[in-house]
């Protein structure tokens, strides 16, 4: 075959060498613009994994990489003059220059042709003149851009801006971090050493930083200088130097995160950078380009035909490309927004750090640094107000509101059960919450109860508005208290625009077969167009709801209750006030934020009023309409927490959507978690973080982050009304309190978990 491979990059030469290698008789020309020695960068960032794989695609290459890689196991980070080192994480490194001069070398030896200082404007005379062409032409392609209607690249420049350069400074004990806070706000430096004698430092700072520094107006000299003035006590005298003299200006960037549709378009595949990029605080840039390139020319091996092995190619690549592209996407945000974590407590942001990109789990990091990570535990637990063990798990870890206190911070979301006979709680309510409080969690609710039969959502639905409602939960509260030491709170809403429908496992949200009743939100816009067109709220009607929901707070005083929590979420009644996707109002409760959230507010308020003051309240809300700026946004929800934090709310609790039949929700693991921490982490106020949160894993790590104060699992407790005791069992704590009936079949768990750990099993 005859190849023309556009771009001496890590991709170019390495799929070079491998189709090479692959069969000798490939005729394979190399087209690089920049002289051969002449690379921007410093040193790149491996894995061991990654090494392994080279070895088995090229033995003579995989061994003058590893004579070159500098080898380090700890992350130092440095914040608020504190160096905080954990170890485990195993890292290797090499310049990026000797990566390029080896695998020339390779190259040439393999009889590949290399042809520098030719810059390729345009792939196409090479796909009329070649039998394949593959566009390695880097962050900036000119293959991709030449094809852009095919490919369609989605490029996106992302916030902050960063300069790549080196130092002789040593950082060979650990890679660094360092965070300094400047006249003009934070600048940061990812610093690790690849060869003896230069360490590669990457200086990072928001957009808005850059320019206050006027960044964009110096020359590369002169930016070097300030860098050098705000490192200087990390620099140890030594300068910072920068080797992209190739680059006009002064080679600040922001970075691109390139994807593309396709890969390939008749006889040219794009490959590296110029097909997906991933960014280099997660440093695996080469290593996709690398194992593209490897997988490529095994497909141009084994399959028929051109097009078969680019499907191969595409289809194979792409899922590992997404894969990375989300941790690299987590990472990088995380440094866009670090000024939010830039206030914790230096243990607590170098765990959030740690754990940025999501693939680091927080066993993952004891299996790294047992030591570390006990440390950081124990502070949580101490923070927590814990001094007796505080060897525990985060989930464990005490919590106080107001004068509740919660053994722990699990917490069984609330779940409506459509059980109810005119909105009286039956056997099934107390058989079914009676379990999950024997199941360990510190706090469960009670599903949403209505405040009046009309603000039922079904007919299934429980109230709060009957005296013998009061009877069928006090039972339960009584039972929870006596048996137990979980406290139970209670949520409480009015259906609004969503009233009058189905049980959840009919249709759930459409309108109910026959015996329909009146329903009325903020305006007179529907769910959806099948089910009734709301009133809209008069005063009279805001005032009797407002009545409704004191008496209700009240029964759940009454009750014993140990917390509350107003629904202001998901498209209920007060939702349909907050979200403009359903507030048409022009009085003084629609419009402006502050306006759509009065009433919710004026709710709150009487409530507040009528509930013991030792008790906290809580309000939940969808901090995201999923319908981008026209509905309520994560930036927004910011702002509503604010509203509910000065009103006097205790703890937000931090749900997403089902506000609109338009929503798009993103879904994945602990995918509402971010707004939570947003809303945390912004304005100070407390949080519980919810959905598809389902491992011990996911919960303490959400904890030990600082994502929010309590976990919420919804659906793993309808499978399991023990989840808590069972993650006891399996992270082998056995500080949990288990009913004492049921001791022995404790003992037998651990016995068993134990049997299995020695075997090699799990749980
Ligand atoms: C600041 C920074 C730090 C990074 N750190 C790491 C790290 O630690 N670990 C890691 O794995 N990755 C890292 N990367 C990413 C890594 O550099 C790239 O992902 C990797 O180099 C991709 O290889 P590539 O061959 O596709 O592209 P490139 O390395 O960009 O190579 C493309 C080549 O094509 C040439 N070229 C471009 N246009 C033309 C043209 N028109 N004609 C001829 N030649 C052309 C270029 O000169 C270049 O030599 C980092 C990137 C940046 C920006
Ligand atoms: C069957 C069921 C009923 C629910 N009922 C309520 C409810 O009454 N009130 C509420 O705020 N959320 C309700 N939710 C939402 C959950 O509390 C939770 O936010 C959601 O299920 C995501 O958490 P998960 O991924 O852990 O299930 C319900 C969820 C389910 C599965």
């Amino acid at each position: 075959m005859k190849v023309a491979v556009l771009g001496a990059g890590p991709a170019g030469l390495y799929f070079a060498i491998s189709m090479k290698r692959r069969n000798p008789a490939h005729e394979i020309t190399v087209f690089e613009r920049n002289r051969p020695d002449d690379t921007f960068g410093w040193g790149v960032v491996l894995s061991a994994e990654t090494l392994d794989n080279l070895a088995a695609n090229d033995p003579v290459s995989a061994a003058w990489i590893r004579e070159y890689f500098a080898y380090w196991d700890d992350i130092a980070v440095v914040h608020k003059g504190v160096r905080t080192v954990s170890t485990g994480h195993g890292f290797c490194g090499i310049g990026r220059k000797r990566l390029l001069l080896l695998l020339q070398r390779r190259a040439r030896d393999l009889g590949i042709e290399l042809i520098f200082e030719s810059e390729i404007a345009d792939p196409r005379p090479f796909m009329a003149s070649h039998d394949l062409v593959i566009g390695a032409d880097g962050l900036n392609s000119h293959s991709r851009a030449t094809f852009a209607e095919v490919f369609k690249p989605d490029i996106d420049a992302r916030k902050c801006k960063f300069v790549w350069l080196g130092t002789r400074q040593k950082f060979d004990d650990a890679f660094t971090f360092i965070f300094e806070e400047t006249e003009h706000g934070w600048v940061w430096a990812h610093a690790y050493q690849f060869e003896p004698e230069t360490a590669t430092f990457i200086v990072e700072c928001s957009e808005e930083t850059w320019a206050a520094w006027g960044f964009g107006d110096m020359t590369r000299e002169q930016s070097i200088a300030v860098c050098e003035r705000i490192f200087v006590r990390h620099l140890g005298g030594h300068r910072l130097m920068s080797n992209a003299g190739h680059l006009r200006g002064s080679a600040w960037i922001n970075f691109p995160r390139v994807l593309c549709e396709r890969w390939s378009h008749k006889n040219l595949a794009l490959l590296g950078d110029a097909s997906a990029s991933a960014h280099f605080s997660i440093g695996s840039g080469t290593k996709l380009a690398l194992e593209s390139a490897v997988a490529l020319a095994d497909y141009l091996h084994s399959e028929p035909s051109l097009e078969a092995a680019f499907d191969k190619y595409e289809s194979a690549r792409r899922t590992e490309v997404l894969r990375l592209q989300s941790a690299a996407r987590n990472s990088l945000e995380w440094f866009e927004d670090v000024e939010r974590y830039l206030d914790l407590d230096p243990v607590q942001f170098n765990y959030s750090l740690l754990t940025r990109s999501q693939r680091i789990s927080h066993e993952n990091l004891r299996l790294r640094d047992p030591d570390w990570l006990g440390g950081a535990e124990a502070w949580f637990q101490r923070r927590s107000g814990n001094t007796d063990n505080v060897r525990r798990a985060p989930m464990f870890a005490p919590f106080r509101l107001r004068e509740l206190r919660l053994k722990n911070r699990v917490v069984v979301s609330p779940m409506a059960q459509y059980k109810a006979v005119d909105g009286c709680p039956t056997d099934w309510h107390f058989a079914h919450y009676a379990e999950r409080a024997k199941g360990g969690a510190g706090l469960i609710y009670i599903e949403m109860t209505c405040v009046s039969p009309e603000g039922r959502i079904t007919p299934g639905c429980t109230g709060f508005y009957a005296p013998e409602h009061e009877i069928a939960w006090k039972r339960l509260v009584d039972f929870v208290h006596a048996e137990t030491e979980t406290r139970i709170c209670a949520q409480i809403g009015h259906s609004g625009p969503k009233g009058s429908t189905q049980l959840g496992w009919q249709q759930s949200d459409a309108p109910l077969v026959t015996g329909n009743w009146p329903v009325m939100a903020a305006s007179d816009v529907p769910w959806s167009p099948a089910n009734q067109v709301p009133k809209p709220m008069d005063r009279a009607d805001m005032e009797k709801v407002r009545e409704e929901f004191v008496a209700s707070a009240e029964m759940a005083a009454r009750c014993s209750f140990d917390m509350l929590e107003i629904h202001a979420a998901h498209g209920y009644l007060l939702s349909s006030f907050i979200t403009p996707l359903t507030n048409r109002r022009t009085d003084e409760y629609g419009g402006s934020l502050e306006n759509r959230m009065r009433y919710p507010l004026e709710i709150f308020q009487a409530v507040r009023a009528a509930w013991p003051a030792e008790k906290p309240i809580s309000m939940r809300i969808s901090a995201n309409d999923w319908v981008g700026d026209e509905g309520v946004t994560p930036a927004e929800a910011v702002e509503i927490a604010r509203l509910l934090q000065a009103a006097g709310v205790d703890i937000c609790d931090v749900s997403a959507g089902q506000t609109s039949v338009r929503a798009r929700p993103v879904y994945g693991r602990m995918f509402q978690t971010p707004f939570s921490d947003r809303i945390r982490n912004e304005t100070g106020i407390a949080t519980m973080a919810v959905g598809n949160i389902y491992e011990p894993d996911h919960v303490n790590s959400i904890l030990l982050a600082g994502r929010a104060d309590l976990v919420c699992l919804a659906r793993p407790h309808l499978s399991d009304p023990y989840w808590t005791l069972h993650a006891a069992v399996a992270l082998g704590d056995r500080d949990v309190k288990w009913p004492d009936p049921y001791l022995p079949g404790r003992d037998q768990l651990y016995r068993l978990a134990e049997r299995n750990a020695t075997m090699g099993l799990k749980v």
